[in-house]
């Protein structure tokens, strides 16, 4: 009998190894938008080599909860928790960004 047991949130798909930081801000509008839950719903699913950090206003207050990925300087904007495992996987795991979340002030979502 196997007994081989993997971590409950581990995401294999395709691993794209690049340093990278998310930028969840926690300040006043994004919070009343709900940008607590997107920070944690951001540390429930850990990335190698990415860094999830609360940041102070983005500047882009309104349109939250915000989330600023660098180096790629990709913008999502009114993030909702329930989101962030397909931007996990898409963005942070596979390096391709998910059009229909990109922030419209700063990238076209074709
Ligand atoms: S409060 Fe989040 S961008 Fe300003």
């Amino acid at each position: 009998m196997s007994n081989v047991t993997q971590p409950s949130n581990s995401v294999t798909s395709c691993q794209v190894s690049t340093q990278r930081c998310v930028r969840v801000c926690q300040n006043r509008t994004c919070k009343k938008q709900g940008a607590t839950k997107v920070l944690e719903a951001f540390t429930k699913l850990p990335v190698l080599g990415v860094t999830v950090t609360a940041s102070g206003c983005l500047g882009q207050c309104g349109n939250g909860p915000m989330v600023l990925i660098l180096p790629d300087m990709v913008w999502y904007s009114g993030v909702k928790p329930l989101e962030i495992p397909l931007l996990v996987e898409q963005h942070l795991l596979c390096g391709e960004r998910v059009k229909h979340m990109l922030y419209y002030r700063f990238h076209t979502q074709g």
